[in-house]
């Protein structure tokens, strides 16, 4: 055969292989809304970037007749691209090919994506739409799983994972995503769980329909799996490219630096967002927006445990991960759930060299039965253990209320944040003043000809003694109060001068935080 022949075949070859499961198998994928496996990384790498591998991988799978099946490129598309330049390695499960399950082979095509990506030190993106392990191959499914999970945990730290769940995805299909930094859901296109309706319906007798079982906005909203929901993949597409503007290639890096922008400052008004009433709600994000670049602010996991924002913005440019308690939701105490999304998004901004700016107004850890006995003990722990082991800046702005452990777990000057700045409206005392003032005047309020006038008597004199910035600054808790109004301006100071920060760790193998 000539070179040209030759080059006709592979032409011929290669359009075979991109057929995936057939015209058929794709026109069901497309009547529910969704893109194909190579369309979607089309619509998410840059024109023309996307080079694929692994294309002629044949399949394994030797029981069930499965011999004498054809499974183009066994189901998974892998390969490398750019988004805005930036490089990825991706991966794409095709579920027109027998649901995108996973065999010996499509794990390997996987395994080896990330072995590229692991070695390039570059971010992994798996797009997932699998009915799990491919029945059919038996324990040859579950160690291509074996082999993913262990290569998620080895990359983890290293390189930014992303998944994106894209489908009906079961067991090993979720398992993957739970061991990655940020997972995407999409309306009524996303389900994940561990073991699907027919299971728990044959195991424990409970009916229920697959988007109530795991779809996104339960995944988002209850159980707090995912962390970024779209209403559509070209929606979600656009959240990936965002989210990858934010942070580096991978953690010897710093992530990219863009020109610096200030606020929206006639939209929000730093010094008209926090009420006088230190019970009156507002919303965090105000003041967020009133500080950060271009009011610019990218939320992370804004649906699942509401009480505490955090996301990432810009300061003269530079990345930068904020926590913050949200007043308009629960009065922005630390619960389980809460302490979970803010410990875990503390790490990863630490090992991807993201300074930390931490807000704070809450009445403490909320109290309850039902928190204890879900641990909010061990999972308030998560906070602690975040910060204090968090080596990257780390700055903290009381805007009011720092009561009790909440003072210390939001990033005190005790777990070493670098500087904390208060705001004269910081109250940082062991509690509220109404709390306090039944307490340690017990005796007093009992025995008053007028127990009433005599609390409100003695809350006031708790409060002008507790209730302001003065007495943690008296013994340098704090480094400076500061007017509202300066506050963008002191961020950026600590920043710059956070630039070359270094803590040496001890040379212990690892520690054993409380997950
Ligand atoms: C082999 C599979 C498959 C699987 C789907 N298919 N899942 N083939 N192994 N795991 C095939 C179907 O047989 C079908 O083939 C095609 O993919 C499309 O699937 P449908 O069922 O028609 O699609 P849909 O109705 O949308 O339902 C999707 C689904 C369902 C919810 C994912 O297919 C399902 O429940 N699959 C099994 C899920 C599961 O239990 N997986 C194993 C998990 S255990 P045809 O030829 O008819 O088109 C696991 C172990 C690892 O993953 C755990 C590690 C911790």
């Amino acid at each position: 055969m000539s070179l040209r022949q030759k080059t006709l075949e592979l032409k011929r070859r290669m359009q075979d292989a991109v057929q995936g499961g057939g015209s058929q198998a794709i026109e069901k994928q497309k009547s529910m809304g969704k893109m194909t496996a190579r369309e979607r990384i089309l619509a998410l790498v840059d024109a023309k970037s996307f080079h694929e591998y692994d294309l002629f991988v044949e399949h394994a799978g030797k029981d069930f007749d499965m011999d004498k099946k054809y499974l183009p490129g066994d189901g998974v598309v892998t390969g490398t691209g750019t988004i805005s330049g930036y490089p990825v390695a991706i991966y794409a499960q095709d579920f027109t090919v027998v649901g995108g399950s996973l065999g010996y082979m499509h794990a390997k095509k996987i395994t080896k994506i990330m072995d590229h990506a692991l070695k390039m030190k570059i971010p992994l993106i798996g797009i997932n739409d699998s009915g799990g392990a491919r029945i059919q191959e038996g324990v040859n499914s579950l160690a291509g799983y074996g082999e993913i999970f262990y290569r998620n945990t080895q990359a983890s730290g290293l390189i930014p994972q992303l998944s994106v769940i894209l489908g009906p995805c079961a067991g090993g299909a979720v398992y993957s995503p739970a061991l990655t930094d940020f997972v995407f859901v999409v309306d009524k296109i996303s389900k994940m769980f561990i073991t699907g309706p027919e299971v728990i319906k044959t195991v424990l007798g409970e009916e229920i329909s697959m988007e109530a079982l795991g779809g996104a906005r339960v995944q988002c909203e209850v159980s707090g799996n995912a962390h970024f929901f779209a209403e559509s993949e070209s929606e979600c597409f656009d959240q990936i490219k965002n989210l990858i503007s934010f942070i580096p290639w991978n953690n010897d890096k710093k992530a990219d630096t863009f020109p610096k922008k200030p606020p929206k400052t006639k939209l929000y008004k730093i010094e008209d967002i926090v009420p006088d009433d230190a019970k009156q709600p507002y919303d965090v994000r105000e003041v967020i927006k009133a500080i950060f670049d271009d009011s610019e602010f990218l939320e992370v996991q804004e649906l699942f445990a509401a009480n505490i924002v955090v996301g990432f913005a810009r300061l003269s440019g530079e990345s930068v991960g904020i926590v913050a308690n949200q007043p308009m939701v629960m009065a922005g105490v630390l619960d389980v759930d809460s302490s979970d999304k803010a410990g875990r998004f503390i790490r990863f901004c630490d090992a991807f060299n993201i300074p930390l700016v931490t807000f704070v107004d809450l009445p403490g850890y909320l109290p309850g039965v039902d928190q204890e006995h879900a641990g909010v003990i061990r999972h308030g722990a998560k906070v602690l253990y975040a910060y204090s082991e968090a080596t990257v800046p780390k700055t903290t702005v009381i805007l009011r209320k720092a009561y009790g452990g909440g003072y210390i777990a939001m990033c005190s000057s005790h777990l070493r944040a670098d500087f904390v700045f208060a705001w004269p409206t910081a109250e940082i005392a062991v509690m509220g003043p109404e709390g306090a003032a039944n307490i340690i005047f017990r005796n007093e309020i009992l025995n008053a000809e007028n127990p009433d006038e005599m609390r409100k008597l003695k809350i006031k004199e708790y409060k002008k003694k507790f209730a302001n910035p003065y007495v943690a600054a008296a013994y340098g808790y704090i480094d400076a109060v500061i007017e509202p109004a300066d506050t963008r301006h002191h961020l950026m100071h600590a920043l710059e001068i956070s630039r070359h920060k270094s803590v040496r760790r001890s040379n212990k193998k690892h520690g054993v935080p409380p997950f």
